[in-house]
């Protein structure tokens, strides 16, 4: 029953060659899954059932993005071994990986492939899955070699994302392209009929700088991370969607290694949320401008043609940047290549939609979802949150006083299995300070506080706290506190900065869930 739930939910919406937010053609090719080839069902050990299976290869690769050369890249590509077709998508005029459809309880196996120069390990970002399936940088697998991935998709409908997450190299080789999207349904988000196919628009937003042969010039700073100076959407140049006027439904990803969006409607149309991180909020509500993070994602109502639009731009709007509010200058520098980035928080012009026809408008559903158990975040009576810090030393970024280390494990960073927690993240501010995304691996959590530091931004008003989210934005001064239940797998994960370069510079670390 549930795995012909799957599979149908899993089964073809093929993404078109369109450019910019694209869109999927809902084609529907309900064929049966194909026979496992043998080769497959002796490799694996033949334990428990399995709704998609497919290889995954890391590799090099080469595409036309700009007028002229190709470019070299880094990049994803997928073949299914098990499963529907549809389970994967991919876009050829992009350098991301194949999208993944999978469905709530479906059981996935991935077996990555790489065939880089140097060694890399995938991660399910947002799934909540086993220790030996999360991606942990001490997984990572030598140039050539191959590492298995089998699990079950336990996590509510949402858009999550996977991506490469070697010790150190994390940055380089999500800037190459190692990424791609991964969305899971569920029953109650179905029920909801939500606008899908081509109304259903995916938004991966990644900054880039290409040198005059139109190669990707990675110059990142040690202080800010990478900038680079033209925002791509889905791994292309965006150019303008023409689209149906009527309700549409965006799933935006930050997949930037550094940059901060402060998103809004060219025309002050206000911003309708369906959802976070973690999936569907329980009812909609609206935002003049919606802070999106490195690693974060947003679930976006847009009835195009009657609010926003008919022509209409998303953008970033400007913001100060809190990495240069005090002056210090401390982004210049350590920078080569040719040119000066352009700043986080400089305004930009993102994706242009133009909506034709006379299609109807229509408001989201009053009530979304009401899966959330609140039973399950209720800590346990008289324990403390815990106090991460975030910092520098030298220049060094750090997180909980320390540098990453590989399976390093400080006694705050010990977590019982089944054990609900309050942790907090301090950003202690003063003229080093910036703003951190900070992720934690495993289940999605709740955001119970937000004490605001002194330095004010114009991004504060659009930083969203509510739903469940993954990856939260610590602005310098603020402390954040949130709630997270350590419910399903014990073992090694990891918590760190989701800018990227500060991630591989050190300001990542472990924790380690523990069964009593
Ligand atoms: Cu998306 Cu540990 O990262
Ligand atoms: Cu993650
Ligand atoms: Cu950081």
């Amino acid at each position: 029953m549930k795995r012909r739930a799957f599979l149908r939910a899993a089964i073809g919406t093929m993404g078109g060659a369109s450019i910019g937010c694209h869109a999927n053609t809902g084609v529907s090719n309900a064929s049966p899954p194909a026979p496992r080839p043998a080769s497959v069902a002796d490799s694996v050990a033949p334990t428990s059932r399995v709704d998609v299976e497919f290889a995954l290869q890391a590799g090099e690769d080469e595409l036309s993005l700009l007028a002229g050369p190709r470019t070299r890249v880094w990049r994803f590509s997928g073949q299914i071994q098990h499963g529907p077709q549809g389970a994967l998508v991919q876009n050829d005029a992009s350098y991301l990986g194949p999208t993944i459809r999978v469905e709530q309880g479906g059981r996935m196996r991935v077996h990555l492939k790489n065939a880089l120069g140097e060694a890399t390990i995938v991660h399910w970002h947002g799934l909540d899955v086993d220790a030996k399936s999360d991606g942990h940088p001490s997984y990572a697998i030598a140039a050539g070699g191959q590492y298995s991935y089998d699990f079950e998709v336990r996590n509510r409908a949402g858009t999550y994302w996977y991506h490469a997450h070697p010790d150190g190299r994390t940055g380089a080789q999500v800037y190459q392209g190692l990424a791609g999207l991964l969305i899971v349904s569920d029953a109650e988000e179905r029920r909801l009929g939500l606008p899908d196919g081509d109304r259903e628009l995916l938004c991966v937003l990644q900054d880039r700088t290409f040198d005059e042969g139109n190669q990707l010039l990675y110059t990142p700073s040690a202080m800010s991370g990478f900038l680079g100076e033209q925002v791509l959407v889905n791994g292309q140049l965006p150019r303008t969607l023409e689209l149906p006027s009527g309700p549409h439904r965006l799933r935006i990803l930050n997949g930037s290694n550094s940059r901060i969006y402060d998103l809004s409607w060219s025309d002050g149309s206000k911003l309708t949320v369906l959802g976070t991180d973690g999936g569907l909020l329980e009812v909609p509500f609206e935002r003049e401008h919606l802070v999106l993070a490195p690693g974060q994602r947003l679930d976006v109502w847009a009835d195009f043609g009657h609010g926003p639009g008919p022509d209409v731009w998303l953008e970033s709007r400007p913001f100060e940047d809190p990495g240069t509010m005090m002056g210090m200058g401390m982004h210049g520098g350590m920078r080569r290549g040719r040119a000066v980035p352009v700043e986080n928080g400089a305004p930009l012009r993102i994706q242009r939609f133009v909506a034709r026809g006379n299609g109807r408008s229509a408001r989201p559903p009053a009530t979304l979802s009401t899966s959330v158990d609140r039973r399950s975040l209720e800590t346990a009576k008289g324990v403390a949150a815990k106090t991460f810090p975030i910092g520098m030393r030298g220049m060094r970024w750090l997180l909980n006083d320390a540098p990453f280390e590989l399976r390093g494990v400080a006694a705050n960073e010990r977590v019982k299995l089944g054990a609900v927690e309050d942790w907090q993240f301090v950003n202690p501010g003063g003229p080093m300070s910036m703003a951190h995304p900070i992720h934690v691996h495993g289940s999605q959590f709740r955001i119970m506080e937000r004490e605001a530091g002194s330095g004010s931004t114009a991004l504060r008003s659009g930083i969203l706290d509510d739903g469940w989210q993954d990856t939260v934005l610590v602005l310098p001064g603020d402390r954040v506190r949130i709630r997270k239940r350590f419910a399903n797998y014990p073992g090694l994960f990891l918590y760190h900065c989701h800018n990227l370069e500060h991630e591989d510079m050190g300001m990542m670390r472990n924790f380690l869930v523990e069964t009593s």
